[in-house]
């Protein structure tokens, strides 16, 4: 197929119309955009993806009116995260509406929704008129795409088109929430953080399988490995001296070492050494994350290690991706 760079905002609309699959950007990584009414659309993004038909789509929207096309119900407190935090890196799980294929969701009777803070997919979604579901526009297991370049390297010849809106302002997927449980749930850590949350609609949970890898996950993107480079990746925790410990270790034994630090431990030597923003400015180092996480790709590494990153609302979600992307494995002194 020839995908095309160049789309203006009605073209890419005139696409997803047609049932074509089109990457956009949101604010927080770009999605591959396909209509949510339709089933046959729906299985285009998973073809192009490699995505398992088990993990389920979340839908954009570009207005609270269109809700009825996705949603049966609205609770008060969805209700009130709406209007706290939409547009915006909030995703809510509420019950589906019956017009939703079931690919969309993977067969759940409930639907994730989200109104976008990105003025490029606001303009196309109010353009298209239609719920438009859309996972994160990469390869199945890849680190998300914060720029039009890395929709292009994962790709190209498999869309109709990437509509270019620049580098992602956040950089690190939405929060997901789900409002089908009493309290709410948080299901995966992102943009918006727990204690803003809170500060809304009181106490909610946080999913159990975020702390426990092993426990059965709610969400079901949980249980995949995400975001991973192509050489093994393990987090290291521990002292400064024991991270470069670790790391000549590994030159030792003839493997060539990238690493992933903060600002601050730029000190480290290493094959490769990658600067992830500084850990006094959270929202730098997830807007970088990704981009970071590739760029390991092009330097033909054995192993990759990564500092830790603060834990602690907005690295929540850094630490969780981090997690992830080393399949939880972690090197402790
Ligand atoms: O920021 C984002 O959320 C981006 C942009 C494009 O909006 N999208 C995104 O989509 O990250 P994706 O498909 O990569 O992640 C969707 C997550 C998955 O973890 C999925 O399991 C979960 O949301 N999810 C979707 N619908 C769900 C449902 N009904 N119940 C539980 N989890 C759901
Ligand atoms: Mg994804």
């Amino acid at each position: 197929m020839d995908t095309r760079f160049d789309l203006t905002i009605e073209e890419a609309a005139a696409l997803l119309s047609a049932g074509e699959v089109v990457a956009f950007p949101t604010e927080t990584v770009y999605g591959l955009g396909a209509d949510a009414t339709s089933e046959t659309a729906i299985a285009k993004i998973f073809t192009a993806k490699g995505r398992p038909s088990d993990n389920p789509l979340i839908v954009h929207i570009g207005s609270t009116e269109q809700l009825s096309q996705v949603v049966s119900e609205i609770s008060d407190t969805a209700r009130q995260l709406m209007d706290a935090f939409w547009p915006g890196p909030l995703t809510i799980i509420l019950p589906k509406q019956a017009g939703i294929p079931e690919n969309v969701t993977a067969g759940l009777s409930s639907v994730g929704v989200r109104i976008p803070a990105h003025p490029v997919a606001l303009s196309l979604l109010q353009a298209v008129k239609l719920p438009i579901a859309a996972p994160s526009a990469n390869v199945s297991g890849r680190p998300s795409p914060t720029q039009a370049r890395h929709v292009t390297e994962d790709l190209s010849g498999k869309i109709a088109g990437i509509l270019d809106g620049g580098a992602a302002d956040i950089g690190l997927e939405s929060t997901v929430i789900d409002c089908t449980s009493t309290p709410p749930m948080i299901l995966r850590p992102g943009g918006v953080t727990q204690a803003e949350i809170e500060a809304v609609i009181g106490t909610v949970h946080m999913a159990v399988s975020l702390q426990d890898p092993e426990s059965a996950p709610k969400s079901p993107g949980m249980k995949y490995t995400h975001y991973a480079p192509h050489a093994p990746l393990f987090q290291v925790r521990g002292s400064d001296a024991f991270f470069q410990r670790v790391i000549a270790e590994a030159q030792v034994a003839g493997r060539r070492v990238g690493i992933l630090v903060p600002a601050e431990q730029r000190d480290h030597r290493a094959d490769c050494v990658l600067i992830c923003g500084s850990t006094k400015d959270l929202a730098a180092v997830s807007k970088r994350l990704y981009d970071a996480l590739r760029e390991f790709d092009q330097h033909e590494l054995d192993v990759i290690y990564l500092a830790p990153f603060y834990a602690e609302d907005l690295g929540e979600a850094i630490t969780n991706r981090l997690q992830k992307a080393s399949g939880h494995r972690v090197i402790e002194e």
